[in-house]
């Protein structure tokens, strides 16, 4: 077992990574003080490969235990769930010290997590997450959120959890998809911030897509401790948490163009070498750089080109971006791999010569 701490006073927790530690759930809850009942969040899938063993587990544990559930997918993430979700922590009388335990990918830690936050005003929030980007990305941070129609993300809080349970052998049952969808994230965060894990990366690919467990838990740990190191000096996303928006200007846009049939994941990986050729462009990054950047996120079984959505429909999209200042693109840049810079001043026509596949 491996352990990362979010330092951020007296909202820290830790973020356990290991092997079978759902089995283990229980002492880790009765170590942080909690005891009674509980009430597990979980979609459908989940509830199958993992919640009624979570759920027997902490049963065996001296726990009483509800599981509360929704169907997959990120169409649930709405506000009429987290309604469905609030009748449903009333009916099993649920309190204030209840703990709200998230099981589940990305989408049931967003869902569960806003909904942890909001009834009663807050209660105790604990993450499982199960999935390659939920264990690396959002399960760690503190942003819940439901969608608003179209719009992702749009209301949500910052709300950070007691502990971050991230049972390793989860992922054994991902679909590859998932996998590679969570490795964008994993790429992108060695790229902006270390250089050494994005060696380990370049050693360690055809590993990691075999889904050999040490190899995932070295992932995770390291992917954890960057984004733990970004969130306890930012919290609230008012500087340096932007660069982990590295590839996800362009990704974004292309996301939306697309209307979400390019996965997350792909997208970010051609934002990603979309941003590294703007920084090359610039003079900032080296060539050689950009190639180790393309070469990575090929093995990893992500795409590195613009799909064909109109270069103009994508410029558009990305004005619309939750981080536009003051019409203001903002774009991570990369210096090398490991290091960043942030810039609100690329010209466009240089981005459309990067987009038309130009340089
Ligand atoms: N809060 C944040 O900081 C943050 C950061 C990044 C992404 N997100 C959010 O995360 C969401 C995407 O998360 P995701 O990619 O995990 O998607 P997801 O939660 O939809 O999970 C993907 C699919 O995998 C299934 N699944 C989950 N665990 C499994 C397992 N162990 N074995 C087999 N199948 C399993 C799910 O049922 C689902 O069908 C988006 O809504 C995004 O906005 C939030
Ligand atoms: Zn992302």
């Amino acid at each position: 077992m491996k352990q990362v701490n979010v330092a951020l006073g007296s909202k820290s927790y830790p973020v356990y990574i290991g092997s079978g530690l759902l089995a283990r759930a229980g002492s880790y809850l009765k170590e942080r003080g909690f005891n009674g009942r509980l009430v597990v969040i979980t979609d459908s899938t989940v509830k199958k490969l993992y919640g009624d063993m979570l759920g027997q587990a902490l049963e065996g544990d001296g726990f009483q235990v509800d599981i509360l559930e929704v169907p997959p997918g990120e169409e649930q993430k709405t506000l009429e769930n987290a309604g469905r979700l609030y009748r449903g922590l009333t009916a099993v009388h649920a309190e204030r010290a209840t703990p709200v335990l998230a099981l589940g990918g990305g989408v049931i830690g967003d869902l569960a997590g806003f909904v942890a936050a909001t009834y009663q005003r807050g209660v105790p929030l604990v993450q499982m997450p199960t999935t390659l980007l939920a264990q690396v990305d959002s399960s760690v941070g503190g942003k819940v959120a439901v969608d608003h129609g179209q719009l992702k993300n749009m209301i949500g809080a910052f709300y950070q959890p007691e502990m971050v349970i991230a049972d390793t052998n989860t992922l054994l049952s991902l679909p590859e998809e998932e996998l590679v969808n969570g490795l964008a994230e994993v790429i992108k965060s060695a790229a902006i911030r270390d250089g050494s894990f994005f060696s380990f990366l370049e050693e360690n690919m055809e590993k990691i897509k075999s889904f050999d467990v040490n190899s995932l838990e070295e992932v995770v740990f390291q992917t954890v401790g960057i984004k733990a190191g970004v969130v306890v000096e930012d919290e609230l996303d008012m500087g340096l948490r932007h660069i982990l928006n590295y590839g996800h200007t362009i990704g974004h846009a292309v996301e939306s163009v697309s209307d979400f049939r390019v996965k997350h994941g792909n997208a970010v990986a051609i934002g990603m070498v979309a941003a590294a050729r703007l920084s090359h462009r610039l003079g900032l990054l080296d060539g050689d750089e950009v190639k180790r950047l393309r070469q990575l996120i090929t093995r990893a079984g992500l795409p590195v080109e613009v799909p064909g959505l109109g270069i103009e429909k994508i410029m558009q999209a990305m004005k619309h971006d939750k981080k536009v200042r003051e019409g203001r693109v903002e774009f991570v840049l990369l210096k090398s791999i490991g290091d960043t810079v942030v810039a609100d001043d690329v010209s466009p026509s240089l981005i459309r010569e990067v987009l038309a596949g130009n340089g």
